[in-house]
């Protein structure tokens, strides 16, 4: 009974279950750095969805991202474990790796309470942290905003205009700090995780 049952259902189906399984597991090799699973099971808080998201491979943070080629930007929501004290940034390399020269989103809570997230220019290693003047960005960001969820997670959603020519793959870097000062976010460790929080993102992918 049980095994007519079956082989009726394989005669109707021309794509068995096992071939789908081992379909997933092939893309799931072909792009280590694209956790299929946990895109699909974040469900962020007004329900906004991505198309696309990257588990990555330091300080526990997570990229989603919706890439529209046609205009050559992409959303973003950048998430990171964060307590209450601290700050998280997420940022683009468009020439170069790391740090310096990135354009990046920042997030805290300030001093009075609310939370805060501009974007900032890493030009150096002791970046003022300050807010970029829009005239002042390599490269357009809007849409900049933050949440705090559950006091251990902080996500920083953004809008980024890709600087034109480069096509879509980017270097990037990410970073979680776990002082603010004066409200300007304090410089992180300079050991372990926090310097080697880079890599690359192809937002096609
Ligand atoms: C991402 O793209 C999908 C599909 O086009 C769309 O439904 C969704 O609203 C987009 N999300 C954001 C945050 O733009
Ligand atoms: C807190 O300070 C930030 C940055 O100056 C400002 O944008 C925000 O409106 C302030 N919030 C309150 C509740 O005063
Ligand atoms: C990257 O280099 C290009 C070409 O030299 C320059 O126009 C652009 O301003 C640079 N972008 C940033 C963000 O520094």
């Amino acid at each position: 009974m049980a095994a007519a049952a079956r082989r009726s259902c394989t005669n109707n189906m021309p794509i068995s279950l096992p071939f789908i399984i081992a379909s997933m597991t092939c893309l799931l090799f072909l792009f280590p750095g694209i956790d299929a699973q946990s895109c699909a099971s974040y469900t962020f808080s007004n329900n906004q969805a991505y198309a696309s998201c990257a588990s990555l491979p330091r300080l526990g943070a997570t990229l989603h991202y919706n890439y529209t080629a046609e205009t050559n930007t992409v959303s973003v929501a950048f998430r990171a474990p964060l307590s209450k004290a601290g700050w998280v940034a997420w940022g683009l390399n468009p020439n170069g790796t790391g740090m310096v020269g990135s354009q990046a989103v920042v997030a805290f809570q300030h001093s009075n309470g609310s939370l805060v997230a501009y974007p900032t220019l890493l030009d150096s290693y002791a970046p003022s942290m300050a807010p970029a003047e829009p005239e002042e960005l390599g490269f357009p960001v809007s849409d900049v905003a933050a949440e705090h969820i559950g006091g251990k997670e902080m996500v920083v959603y953004a809008t980024v205009a890709l600087p034109a020519g480069k096509g879509s793959k980017f270097n990037h870097v990410w970073q979680q700090g776990s002082s603010v000062v004066d409200d300007v976010p304090a410089a992180h460790p300079t050991s372990g995780d926090n310097i080697l929080s880079t890599g690359t993102v192809d937002f096609s992918e």
